[in-house]
């Protein structure tokens, strides 16, 4: 994946960050014309390979408003977004528009503040074992969000790493960039490197849980534990299942991913037995057949969280600085549209309305506002 050239060279658009974000608005980018670099510390780290890929504004609970807008409006694309994806690279992202049930086993929890779409509604216990058998009797009955669904992360994962490089996109990996430099006006005038000094007419910083290391973000990691589970006959998951602080992704193959811890814990690597236990004990209670399946799999990431939950997004601190961080929970769920406005933004400088909400200026005072 990577080349092995080094800086001082002048680029047109480095992007900082070679995870989700960065490579889908790399590959907007180099589709629309454009001949952006990506520098990537380490493709591996990325909250994608952590995430299970759930596209769930309406079980995440998202509040009305931009992001429930911002959120709902990336779902949408998801279907062309993965179609163009595939032609390109000729492999399957794993997407697949299952619907996501959440189950409930408090009659308080039926009642549903957040917003929701026309076609989802409430199925009883009898309803709701057409759509899906095996839930505990404490289960009252499930919210259904047919629209909803999820993508194989880790098969997206190899999607954009290859469309990356059919596209002829420079994706340059195992190096961190350290600091930026920049004129007395403000201006980014390079980036200094653990392997040299890259400069660019337009930067795009797309770091993730790892923002505050260049900038005074107030981005933060949320480690998320996660396992796997193995069927020992037929699966007998068709739909996503969101719990209380639990949700359970079946994969196409049988494969069952169960997430997720929710820590601030900082950087703290690891799965521990208090997290997967706790998993564990959540998706045996609602679904308890779980208890017979084979553990595979345990891994742990870490979310980019931000103090109001919602992305940074748009025009940095600097005028050829552009920021694409602190996608939180929803960082599968907003790559096509975070790669689509940015573009408008980068290449033609519209879309900026609908990210006026992402402002990283949200959380600065009037007099802070330089890289
Ligand atoms: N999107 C689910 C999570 O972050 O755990």
């Amino acid at each position: 994946m990577s080349r092995m050239i080094l800086g001082d060279e002048q680029r047109d658009i480095l992007i900082i960050g070679g995870g989700t974000m960065g490579l889908a608005i790399a590959i907007e980018l180099a589709l629309r014309g454009a001949r952006p670099t990506v520098l990537s510390r380490q493709f591996r780290e990325a909250a994608l390979h952590a995430a299970a890929g759930m596209l769930a504004p309406q079980a995440e609970g998202l509040p009305a408003g931009a992001m429930w807008n911002l959120c709902t409006a990336s779902r949408n694309l998801y279907p062309s977004w993965i179609e163009k994806l595939e032609q390109l690279t000729g492999l399957d992202a794993g997407y697949w528009p299952c619907g996501i049930l959440a189950p409930v086993t408090d009659e308080r929890q039926r009642d549903r503040t957040h917003p929701m779409e026309a076609d989802s509604r409430w199925l009883d216990t009898s309803e709701l074992a057409n759509y899906q058998p095996g839930f505990a009797e404490s289960v009252l009955g499930a919210w259904w969000f047919p629209q909803e669904g999820q993508v194989n992360t880790r098969n997206l994962a190899k999607v954009l790493v290859s469309a990356a490089r059919l596209l002829g996109i420079e994706v340059i990996e195992g190096i961190t960039v350290q600091r930026f430099q920049q004129t007395p006006q403000g201006e980014i005038t390079a980036l200094e490197s653990d392997r040299g000094r890259w400069s660019a007419g337009i930067y795009i910083l797309a770091t993730g849980a790892w923002s505050q290391s260049l900038l005074p973000l107030p981005v933060t990691p949320r480690k998320g534990q996660m396992l796997a589970l193995k069927p020992p006959g037929q699966p007998l998951l068709n739909h996503v299942i969101f719990g209380d602080q639990l949700y359970l992704v079946p994969r196409r193959s049988g494969k069952v991913v169960v997430g997720a811890t929710s820590e601030d814990v900082g950087f703290q690597e690891g799965t521990t037995v208090a997290g997967l236990q706790a998993l564990l004990n959540r998706a045996t209670a609602v679904m308890p057949e779980l208890a017979n399946y084979e553990v595979i799999d345990t891994w742990w990431g870490y979310r980019p969280a931000t103090p109001d939950d919602l992305p940074i997004l748009g025009q940095g601190p600097a005028a050829n600085l552009y920021l694409a961080t602190g996608h939180y929970r929803n960082g599968i769920l907003l790559a096509p549209i975070t790669a689509k406005l940015m573009a408008n933004l980068i290449l033609h400088q519209t879309g900026d309305r609908h990210l006026k909400a992402f402002s990283w200026q949200r959380f600065q005072a009037p007099s802070e506002t330089r890289a």
